[in-house]
C-alpha cells in the first residue's frame, strides 16, 4: 500500500513536471530574442572538458572514467544520469551545501555553462552494467528497495527511484549499478546528516542501520 502510494506520488511528480516543462518551453520560445537564458546544452564541449587535464588539477575522466563509467568503488558512475541530477550536485559541491573535499575545488572552476554540458555529455553514455556480491544480503536488500520497512517507517526506495533503478527525470536520480561502496558512503552520509543537500533522503536514511545499508546498496549495483 505503502509502495503503491509512492508510486502514485512519483507519478503526479512526473505529470506535474512534464506540464511545467511545457511551460517553460513556451516561455523559452516567446523569449526566443532574449539574450540572458542558457545556450542549449552542449555534449561535445562537455566531453572535451571532462577529458581535459587542466593546469594544476585532476582531469574528471582520471576519477570518473573518459564516459562516466567510474571504476573506483568510492567514486560515483555518472554515466546515464539525469542530467538535471548531475547539475545540480555540480552547483551544491560549488556553493558547499554538498561537501566533499575533492569535488569542490574542481566543480567550483567549472562556469555553469561547462556544469550543464558536462551533466548533458555524461547523461548520453550508457551506464555499465554492476553486480550484486552478497548473497547473504541481497533478499533483505530487495526488500528494503522494493517494500521498505513499515513499521520503522522506511519507504520502498522504489517509490521514488523507480522498480528497476532508472529514478525519473530531472526529479529522482537513477541508482541502478552504481558502485556498492560509493551508496553505502552516501546513505551513510545522509544519514548522519553529513550530506545535506536533500530533505527527503535525509529522512529516508535517518532509521537505516549499517548492515541494512550495505544490503541496498549491494542490491542496488545489481539493478538493471
Ligand atoms: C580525485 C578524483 C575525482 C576527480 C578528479 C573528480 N571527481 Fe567527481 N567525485 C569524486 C568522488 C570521490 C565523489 C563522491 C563525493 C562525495 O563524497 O560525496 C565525486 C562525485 C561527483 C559527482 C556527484 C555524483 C552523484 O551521483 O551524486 C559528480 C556530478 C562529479 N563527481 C563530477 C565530476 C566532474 C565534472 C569532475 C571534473 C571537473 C570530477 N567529478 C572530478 C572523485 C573525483
Ligand atoms: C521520497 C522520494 C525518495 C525515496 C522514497 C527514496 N529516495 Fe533516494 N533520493 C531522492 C532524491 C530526491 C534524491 C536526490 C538528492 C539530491 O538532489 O541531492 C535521492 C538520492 C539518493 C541517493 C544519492 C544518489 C547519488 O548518486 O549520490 C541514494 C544513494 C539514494 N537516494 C538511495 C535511496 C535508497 C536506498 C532508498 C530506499 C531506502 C531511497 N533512496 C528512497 C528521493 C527518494
Amino acid at each position: 500500500m505503502k509502495l503503491f502510494a509512492n508510486i502514485l506520488l512519483a507519478a503526479l511528480v512526473g505529470i506535474a513536471s512534464s506540464v511545467s516543462f511545457a511551460a517553460d518551453e513556451h516561455a523559452a520560445a516567446s523569449a526566443a530574442a532574449e539574450p540572458a537564458k542558457p545556450a542549449k546544452p552542449d555534449p561535445a564541449k562537455g566531453d572535451a572538458v571532462f577529458n581535459a587535464t587542466p593546469a594544476n588539477s585532476q582531469s574528471c575522466a582520471s576519477c570518473h572514467n573518459a564516459d562516466g563509467n567510474s571504476a573506483i568503488a568510492a567514486n560515483p558512475k555518472l554515466a546515464q544520469q539525469h542530467p538535471e541530477y548531475i547539475l545540480k550536485q555540480l552547483q551544491d559541491f560549488k556553493s558547499g551545501k554538498r561537501k566533499s573535499a575533492i569535488m569542490k575545488p574542481l566543480a567550483s572552476a567549472l562556469s555553469d555553462e561547462d556544469m550543464r554540458n558536462i551533466a548533458w555529455f555524461v547523461g548520453s553514455k550508457k551506464v555499465k552494467p554492476g553486480f550484486s556480491k552478497d548473497k547473504d544480503t541481497v533478499a533483505l536488500g530487495e526488500k528494503i528497495y522494493r517494500g521498505g520497512i513499515g513499521e520503522r517507517q522506511i519507504p520502498a526506495c522504489a517509490g521514488c527511484h523507480s522498480p528497476n533503478g532508472a529514478g525519473i527525470p530531472a526529479q529522482y536520480p537513477r541508482l541502478g549499478g552504481q558502485n556498492a561502496d560509493y551508496t553505502v558512503a552516501q546513505l551513510t552520509a545522509f544519514r548522519d546528516n553529513v550530506r545535506l543537500n536533500s530533505l527527503p533522503m535525509t529522512g529516508v536514511a535517518a532509521k537505516l542501520n549499517d548492515r541494512e545499508i550495505k544490503a541496498v546498496a549491494d542490491y542496488i549495483a545489481g539493478l538493471r
